[in-house]
């Protein structure tokens, strides 16, 4: 949700910045813009759309200097526009500032700003903290910043240029995720770490409600009331090529294929060496704890609450513990109901999805115990929930989840047999089946690859249809829901998930000859059901492409087509049936011509609410 770039050092800044812009630009792509100071001026070079405009337009009008700040947009306040693009000034022209998030009283500012003389330029929220600066400056800028932060309400990351104090940049967090990088005799700031992992690998994560001074010698942080802060350098481990394309056409594609080796590196160390007892000593609560939990509702949002939706199933399951799934932005508006001893989980890729941090953020509030599954160590849910669970897919640039979501359902996975283990509610050789059949998931994920031929000449085949169904039931049900939404939002054909026996209750009528439904027959005891529901699209003259395992030689019969997937248990079927969905969107956006990476109106980390 807009991406954030800072500067001070030696270099071109406008290297700096635009290469780091490039880098972030899964956090939105409505607009992009740079502001650099040199000898005493702001230059602002700003672009509707893409970042090739902006670089275009610098070709001639080159930014130059070895300070300033950029920005990628993803549009809130105000539509995509030269104007509404950031950095965004003052009257004067002193300071220039780029933001992520949403001031939620620029209305409020923005009259009182008018009054007093001031003129806006966008119909921005941004430009209101700009012309705010303006107002309360004293000269200084740390105590003018302190007194901004003390007038503006929401959710920001602020970075402030101002052509008074060459040797600095300030920057504020307030819910929205800020890094300072930690250079020689240059410092970065940005809103994710791909950004500045070309240049160090040393970071200080600002938390929320802290402020740097950053400048080319040194970084002081502090509260947002002035306070200073200790602030730990956190080293980042993985590296700049592990977050470049490698050699495949787009990150969407690279990271399904990283797969196996996201899930082998999310299990290990959390198997015993047997490999038939899950060891999950990140867990910080007590073995009465495991034994008390009475209920578990998880958290999240899209394709991550499509994963806790295989997480309850799975849970309920083997630790016979009730799940309730919730959506992040419902779940902290409904007052749900909770035990002494209910367990919230909250799953996030990013780790600083609005909606889910104000879940966990209200589970808390409410005395509970927090969980969070993650991918990113030192996101704000990290931060904040009393465990974590990361999940080492490694960085997730597509702004379709793949990978991220596999790693989620192996965590989950490995914490139902934890609680199933812990709680003594399977048959320990039946427990032990399940724990040895994850350890060989990556083996299974890889031979998954191999259906991706068969799938790119389908999505070929099906690349102009209107409308596409996928159905299941039990298991195959979530997993349906997350190939819907993967179709949908990269290839822009509607999609719609259903559980196969509700079809007959009103969507049926939507079936007609040569529509596309994707069929997953995956779980042996609804197979026979799942078969009949089949039979009734195929009665529709639907063209249904099935799922089902490897010597499967039933369902060919009332299907067009079969997609087998490598032999797993039933429980683990997700992991396999998700895979040929996910190649099944790719290819079908390849095949329309459509921008894989960066899916029209969407962003990779949604920090606003
Ligand atoms: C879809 C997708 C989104 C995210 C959702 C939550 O492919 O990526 O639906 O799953 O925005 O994001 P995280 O997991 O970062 O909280």
């Amino acid at each position: 949700m807009c991406g954030i770039v800072g500067y001070i050092g030696a270099r071109k800044v406008q290297d700096v910045v635009l290469e780091g812009l490039r880098k972030l630009e899964y956090r939105g792509y409505d607009s992009a813009g740079i502001a650099t100071l040199d000898h005493k001026t702001i230059r602002i070079s700003k672009s509707l759309g893409r970042m090739a405009n902006l670089e275009d337009k610098l070709v001639t009008e080159p930014a130059t200097g070895t300070i300033g700040i950029g920005h990628t947009r993803w549009a809130t306040h105000g539509r995509p526009s030269d104007e509404n693009a950031h950095p965004h000034q003052d009257c004067s022209g002193r300071f220039a500032i780029v933001h992520n998030g949403i001031v939620e009283n620029y209305l409020t500012l923005r009259d009182e700003l008018t009054a007093k003389g001031h003129q806006f330029e966008s119909e921005t929220d941004t430009e209101v903290v700009a012309h705010l600066i303006e107002d309360l400056y004293n000269g200084d800028l740390f105590s003018t910043m302190v007194n901004v932060a003390k007038h503006i309400r929401g959710a920001y990351a602020l970075v402030v240029l101002s052509k008074d104090h060459p040797d600095m940049l300030i920057a504020l967090r307030k819910s929205s995720p800020l890094i300072i990088g930690l250079g020689e005799h240059e410092n970065f700031v940005a809103s994710d770490i791909p950004a500045i992992l070309e240049y160090t690998r040393d970071v200080y994560v600002l938390d929320d409600g802290e402020m740097a001074v950053v400048r080319q010698n040194g970084v002081e942080c502090f509260s947002l009331e002035g306070t200073p802060v200790h602030k730990d350098v956190y080293q980042v481990t993985w590296d700049a090529v592990s977050a470049e394309r490698g050699g495949y056409p787009h990150f969407m594609l690279k990271e399904i294929h990283e797969q196996p080796k996201a899930i082998r590196d999310t299990l290990t160390g959390r198997l015993s060496e047997d490999g038939r007892r899950v060891v999950l000593s990140e867990l910080t609560w007590s073995k009465s704890y495991t034994k008390a939990v009475d209920r578990i509702q998880i958290v999240a949002c899209g394709t991550s609450w499509h994963a806790g939706l295989v997480g309850k199933a799975v849970i309920e399951k083997l630790a016979r513990i009730p799940v309730e799934v919730e959506i992040g932005s419902e779940y902290r508006y409904r007052d749900p109901i909770q035990t002494e001893n209910t367990l919230v989980i909250v799953i996030s890729q990013s780790g600083e999805t609005a909606d889910t941090l104000a879940g966990l953020r209200e589970a808390k509030a409410r005395g509970r115990r927090v969980l969070a599954i993650t991918n990113v160590v030192g996101s704000s849910v990290a931060r904040e929930a009393d465990d974590v669970i990361i999940t080492w897919a490694g960085p997730e640039i597509a702004v379709a989840s793949t990978k991220a979501y596999t790693t989620q359902l192996i965590a989950l996975y490995l914490l139902a047999a934890y609680f199933a283990q812990e709680r003594e509610t399977q048959e320990p050789d039946k427990l032990k089946e399940i724990i040895s059949a994850l350890g060989n998931l990556p083996q299974v994920a890889e031979q998954v690859l191999d259906t991706a031929p068969q799938i790119e000449e389908f999505a070929q085949t099906y690349k102009g249809a209107a409308d596409t169904f996928f159905i299941g039931r039990s298991l195959d049900y979530s997993v349906a829901m997350e190939g819907a939404l993967k179709l949908k939002e990269i290839s822009y054909i509607h999609a719609e998930a259903y559980a196969a026996g509700e079809l007959k209750h009103g969507t049926l009528a939507l079936i007609t000859e040569g529509v596309p439904v994707i069929a997953l027959a995956t779980q042996p005891e609804l197979y026979e059901k799942t078969v009949s529901n089949i039979k009734e699209v195929k009665a529709r003259d639907a063209f249904v492409l099935g799922m089902a395992w490897v010597g499967d030689e039933e369902l060919e019969k009332s299907v067009d087509e079969v997609i087998y997937l490598p032999a797993t248990l039933p429980l683990l079927a997700p992991i396999a049936a998700v895979i040929p969905l996910q190649l099944l969107a790719y290819y079908a956006a390849v095949a329309r011509g459509n921008d894989v990476d960066k899916p029209r109106n969407l962003a990779k980390s949604v920090t606003v609410e």
